[in-house]
């Protein structure tokens, strides 16, 4: 959610057009509402409008300076609007903020009885006016003073007229600190909007700060000591983030699955020593993580239960830590994340580690939050993913957890499991290239709502296939167990719904099959997505029938979710809706 951006360069270098280019790359942590705060060092401007980062462009020319801060906004505290957008200003002072100010409204109490007047309905413009009232020509000790009273969470940078510097601070939102290879330095939530600007950044850690200038970069620690950067290498290039010829980058996304697969695979050996080591004596496996990450957490489940003989719970990572989870020394904490940066699940892996547990996170951001806090990271080498819907990230956390369950079974059968990943990128590589899902795409965008189900790994599967409906599609959905459609799920079935009953299980053909025949004697529309040939016999003419490959069944969750995937993005096109920037919703979701 939010993503922010800094820059300063050398004096007469134009801050602004740099910022808003940056901006454009970070849109997918939210859209709607961007702008600009620019100084040369004298009177500081800002343009600010509701709406994508575009509608800047008009009013780039007139914001002349060297140092620039810029926001993408994801509202939580007031609705997207002109007012609402950042950077938030009080006399002399921007500020740009990700996070959210729990205390806010005290703050703003108080600060109103002692004469101030606010412009906004956010929690961020307090910091804008503590922050004035904070400086008396001193930005390190003034920013430390105003995060002194801040309850929340904050990446947080200031801009001051008369000031030639950008003042920024951490606390659990993400900032990077980048140092240009063209006599500037730069400032950012995340790498993308840094792309082919720097090779190495900082990653500000927890109570930081920094003063960034164009030819230097000064970090301190929280009791403002000085402190030597820890300079790591920044991987984000441009030509990753291009669409590459396609629509959407949903699209080229899943297009680009195979070789997150393989890459996943291939990165694993470097950790699978340590991750040994960290199951030894783990009784018990725990799963964490949010929306899709989730999902491909309930496929985990299913790899350690049957390759390893670990009992594992899947749980949602905003839920986990409400629940009084029984942890102890014994537990293992699997937390899955692409950006290892979502607020819900970074706190599960903190309590988890405060009640003595091991946390293994399984992440695509090698530099995130949960990185660092994790015993042992699994990369998952899905590459950037600019869609708002997980796809590619996806899939390689389902290689990844597979890879985890492979390493810690026996080794009689170990050979074989590993064996088998080898064929999933040339499977997904088939799916995605020559699906038939075009029929099936235009009753699900005609219908009321879309209903998928499955036994087993297919349930899980099902249950991805309506998130990504859901999400960039609007379509009501629900994933459920096949099982339980004749418990309730039934009532809502009519002509004007879709079921679609996920069958790649020979084993379970013939009871998933049992849906099918419920959903068209209820008159409903039906259709099946299945591995088995015989299935697809049996439905011919009777339901839309979408045949994948056939594989093993603990590989068909790879091949089934390219497939639903791609199902929500055909179905979002037909349904004029950008699948990339589904309304409401941002990327990473870094507030609790
Ligand atoms: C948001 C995104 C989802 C994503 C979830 C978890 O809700 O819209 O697509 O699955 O966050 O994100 P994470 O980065 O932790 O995997």
């Amino acid at each position: 959610m939010c993503g922010i951006m800094g820059c300063v360069g050398p004096a007469s270098s134009d801050a602004a057009n740099t910022v808003y280019k940056g901006l454009k790359k970070l849109e997918y942590r939210g859209y709607d509402s961007a702008g600009i705060a620019v100084t040369d060092g004298n009177a500081v401007n800002v343009v600010k409008k509701k709406g994508a980062v575009e509608k800047l462009l008009p009013s780039l020319a007139g914001l002349n300076g060297n140092i620039a801060i810029g926001h993408t906004r994801w509202a939580t505290h007031g609705k997207p609007s002109d007012a609402n957008a950042h950077p938030h200003r009080s006399g002399g002072v921007c500020i740009v903020h990700n996070g959210i100010i729990e205390n806010y409204a005290e703050l703003r109490e108080e600060l109103s009885s002692l004469g101030e007047t606010f412009y906004s309905e956010t929690d961020s413009e307090v910091v804008a006016v503590l922050f004035r009232r904070n400086y008396r020509g001193d930005l390190l000790r003034a920013l430390a003073e105003t995060v002194k009273l801040l309850k929340g969470s904050y990446a947080l940078m200031v801009i001051c007229a008369g000031e030639q510097k950008i003042a920024a601070a951490k606390y659990k939102s993400p900032l990077i600190i980048g140092y240009g290879d063209d006599g500037k330095n730069y400032c950012a939530s995340d790498e993308p909007a840094l792309a082919d600007k720097c090779k190495i950044m900082t990653v500000l850690g927890d109570g930081c700060f920094a003063l960034i200038s164009a030819d230097n970069v000064e970090i301190y620690d929280g009791g403002l000591r000085p402190v030597t950067a820890k300079k790591v290498p920044l991987t984000a290039v441009s030509a990753e983030l291009s669409l590459n010829g396609c629509s959407h980058y949903m699209l080229k996304e899943l297009r680009e699955v195979p070789v997150s697969v393989k890459n996943t695979v291939s990165a694993f050996s470097g950790v699978e020593s340590k991750l040994k080591e960290a199951f030894k004596n783990v009784s018990r496996v725990i799963i964490t993580g949010c929306g899709t990450a989730y999902h491909a957490g309930l496929i985990g489940k299913r790899y350690l239960e049957r390759f390893a003989g670990i009992p594992t719970e899947v749980q949602t990572a905003g839920e986990f830590r409400y629940t009084e989870p029984l942890i102890n020394e014994n537990t293992l904490v699997l937390a899955i994340s692409q950006s290892g940066e979502t607020a819900d699940t970074v706190e599960a892996a903190r309590l988890s580690l405060a009640k003595g547990a091991k946390v293994v996170a399984v992440t695509n951001s090698a530099y995130s939050e949960l990185t660092r806090l994790a015993t042992v990271t699994v990369p998952v080498a899905a590459g950037p993913e600019i869609c708002v819907a997980a796809t590619k990230s996806y899939t390689g956390q389902i290689a990844a957890l597979y890879l985890i369950a492979a390493t810690i079974c026996d080794e009689s059968v170990k050979t074989n499991i590993l064996g088998n990943i080898n064929c999933v990128p040339e499977l997904c590589k088939q799916v995605i290239e020559n699906i038939n899902i075009n029929t099936l795409a235009h009753m699900c965008a005609k219908s009321r709502g879309v209903y998928f189900m499955g036994r087993d790994l297919d349930y899980a599967v099902a249950r991805e296939a309506s998130l990504k409906l859901k999400e960039v599609s609007y379509i009501p959905s629900e994933g459920y167990a096949a099982g339980e459609l004749k418990h309730g799920t039934l009532a809502l079935i009519d002509r004007k719904t879709v079921s679609v009953v996920l069958i790649t299980d020979k084993e379970l053909a013939e009871k998933s099959a049992n849906a099918v025949e419920q959903v068209l004697a209820r008159k409903g529309k039906a259709a099946v997505i299945t591995c088995v040939k015989e299935v697809a016999e049996n439905f011919e003419g009777r339901a839309e029938i979408v045949l994948l490959p056939k594989c093993d069944k603990f590989l068909a969750p790879f091949i089934a979710s390219s497939a639903v995937q791609y199902l929500a993005y055909r179905t979002a096109v037909l349904r004029r809706k950008n699948p990339d920037k589904p309304r409401n919703l941002a990327k990473s979701v870094t507030v609790e």
